[in-house]
C-alpha cells in the first residue's frame, strides 16, 4: 500500500482508563489492518469515538462531537461510535446521527477487522451482540499512548450488578485473562522500556485465572517482580472482594505502589444496601484497618462516593461525611447520582432533587477539601521517589508522581538539566497543597533504573 493510499483514522476516548486502554487496543488492531493514526479528526478517513455511559453527562458528549463534526462527512469521511453508549443505544445511535456507519460494543472488538472491511464497502455495521462471549479481547500489537505507563487488562466485564450502574449491561459479564497471557504483556511492557504497569479491570479483585485458579494477589505479586517493573498499580477494587492478602502482596513486593483506590459509594449501610453493593459501613470500614496495618508501607486510600442516590436521606449523607473524617482518604471522586437506563435504581422512588444533589456535593467536596490539606502536608520534610511525568519550563517545574499516586511539582538546582520522563528520583517535599507536593531534587543523579529509593533511605522516609 503506497503511502498516499493508506486509510488514516482519528480516535477520541471518553471515559475511564479502561476505555483508553480499549483505545490504545483498537488502535492497534486498525494499525494492523493497514491504517495509520492521525491527530486531527480533518485529517482522517475513519472518525471514532470510544464513549462513555457511566453518567448522562458522558453520554451526551458524543451526540455534541458527532453534531460538531458532521459536515465533514461531506469529505466522504466515515464515523464509529464504539463502547458504551455504542452499547446501551445500539442501532438507535443510526437514527440519532445517520452519519455514523459503525456501531460497536467493547465485546466487539475482536470483529474489529470483518466490521472495518463491511463499512470500507459503504455499508454500515453493527457489533453488538458478544456481550457474553467469556473471551477476552487481545492484539497483538497495542499503540500505547501513555509515554510512561502500560495498561493491562486482567479482567473484563462486571458481574456486581450495582443498582445504579450501567457497566454490566454495557460491558457484559466478568472474563479474566490467563496469567500466563497478562505476564508475557508485562514482559514485553518492560522490554519495551517502560517501567510502570496499571492493572485494570471494573473488579480487578474478582479476578480469577481460568486456568490455574491464580488469586488477584497471587497475580499481583507476579505482575510486581517482572524484572524491569518499577511501579504497578491497579483500579478497580470492590470491597466485597478486596482480600487481606492484597494488603501483603503490597506489604512484600517493592514495585507494588503504596495506594488502594477502593470505592466506597456512601457512608451509609441502608444506602449500600439500596444501591446492592454487598457490603457494609462495618466492612468497608474493617478493610481500611487491614489496609491501614500494612508493616513496613505507608498505603495511600482513595476512594468514590455518590451523593443523591434515591431515597438517601440527610442522616444518610451525614453517615457519608462522617466516613470522610473516619478514614482520612487521601483523594475522593465524587459524584451526582445520574440516573441510568437498564439500572433497577431507575425505578426507585424518593428521588433526591437536583439542588440538594449539588449542595450535598458541594458540601462533600468541601470537608474532602479540609482532611486534605493535613494529609498532604504531613509529606512536608519526606524523601519521596517521584516517578518524573514531564516538565513546565514556564514554571520551571518538573511533574512528578508519587508511589501514592500524589502529584509532586519539583525544581532542579540551577544549570541542572531537568531529569527525563520516565526516570525516578528522589525528592525533598518542601510545601503542599490539598492536592499537589511541591519540593526540590534532592540529589543532583536520579535513583538508578532497577533500584527503589526504599533500598536507600524508604520511600516515605522523614529526615
Ligand atoms: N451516577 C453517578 N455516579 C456513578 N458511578 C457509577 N454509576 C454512576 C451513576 N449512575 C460512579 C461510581 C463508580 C464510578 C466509576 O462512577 O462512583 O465507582
Ligand atoms: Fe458498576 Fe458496581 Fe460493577 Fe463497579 S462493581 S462497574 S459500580 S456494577
Amino acid at each position: 500500500m503506497s503511502f498516499q493510499a493508506q486509510k488514516t483514522f482519528f480516535i477520541e476516548t471518553f471515559g475511564c482508563q479502561m476505555n483508553f486502554h480499549d483505545s490504545e487496543k483498537v488502535a492497534g488492531s486498525l494499525v494492523s489492518q493497514g491504517y495509520r493514526q492521525v491527530e486531527a479528526a480533518e485529517d482522517a478517513d475513519l472518525i471514532l469515538y470510544n464513549t462513555c455511559s457511566i453518567r448522562d453527562k458522558a453520554e451526551q458528549k458524543v451526540f455534541h462531537r458527532l453534531a460538531d463534526f458532521k459536515r465533514l462527512q461531506k469529505e466522504g469521511k466515515k464515523f464509529a461510535v464504539i463502547g458504551c453508549v455504542a452499547q446501551q443505544e445500539g442501532e438507535r445511535i443510526f437514527e440519532r446521527a445517520p452519519h455514523v456507519s459503525l456501531v460497536a460494543g467493547s465485546s466487539s472488538y475482536r470483529s474489529l477487522p470483518q466490521l472495518l472491511v463491511q463499512i470500507e464497502q459503504g455499508e454500515r455495521a453493527t457489533g453488538l451482540n458478544d456481550r457474553e462471549t467469556s473471551q477476552t479481547f487481545e492484539t497483538e500489537f497495542t499503540a500505547r499512548t501513555n509515554p510512561h505507563r502500560g495498561y493491562i487488562t486482567i479482567i473484563e466485564g462486571c458481574d456486581k450488578f450495582c443498582a445504579y450502574c450501567v457497566v454490566p449491561y454495557t460491558r457484559g459479564r466478568e472474563r479474566s485473562r490467563t496469567s500466563q497471557s497478562v505476564l508475557e504483556e508485562a514482559r514485553r511492557i518492560a522490554d519495551s522500556g517502560l517501567t510502570e504497569i496499571q492493572l485494570l479491570g471494573q473488579n480487578v479483585n474478582s479476578y480469577c485465572d481460568p486456568l490455574s485458579r491464580a488469586s488477584f494477589a497471587e497475580l499481583l505479586a507476579e505482575v510486581g517482580q517482572v524484572p524491569g517493573i518499577r511501579r504497578v498499580r491497579f483500579t478497580t477494587s470492590h470491597p466485597r472482594h478486596f482480600t487481606r492478602d492484597i494488603v501483603e502482596a503490597i506489604d512484600t513486593v517493592p514495585s507494588l505502589c503504596d495506594h488502594v483506590h477502593l470505592p466506597v459509594q456512601s457512608g451509609s449501610s441502608q444506602v449500600l444496601q439500596a444501591m446492592q453493593r454487598e457490603y457494609t459501613r462495618e466492612q468497608y470500614l474493617e478493610r481500611i484497618a487491614w489496609i491501614r496495618a500494612a508493616r513496613h508501607r505507608s498505603i495511600a486510600i482513595t476512594t468514590d462516593i455518590i451523593v443523591g442516590f434515591p431515597g438517601e436521606t440527610e442522616s444518610d449523607f451525614e453517615q457519608t461525611m462522617a466516613l470522610l473524617d473516619e478514614v482520612q482518604f487521601d483523594g475522593i471522586f465524587s459524584f451526582k447520582y445520574s440516573p441510568r437506563p437498564n439500572t433497577p435504581a431507575l425505578a426507585m422512588e424518593n428521588a433526591i432533587p437536583e439542588e440538594e444533589k449539588t449542595a450535598r456535593l458541594a458540601a462533600l467536596n468541601e470537608k474532602q477539601r479540609e482532611i486534605q490539606r493535613p494529609n498532604y502536608a504531613r509529606h512536608v520534610g519526606e524523601i519521596l521517589e517521584a516517578m518524573v511525568e514531564g516538565y513546565h519550563p514556564a514554571r520551571g517545574q518538573v511533574a512528578g508522581r508519587s508511589s501514592q499516586n500524589k502529584p509532586v511539582n519539583f525544581t532542579v538546582p540551577e544549570g541542572s538539566p531537568p531529569p527525563v520522563p520516565g526516570s525516578y528520583v528522589p525528592v525533598r517535599v518542601t510545601r503542599a497543597f490539598p492536592n499537589s507536593l511541591v519540593g526540590e531534587l534532592a540529589t543532583d543523579g536520579g535513583v538508578e533504573p532497577g533500584k527503589r529509593l526504599a533500598e536507600a533511605p524508604g520511600p516515605c522516609s522523614r529526615i
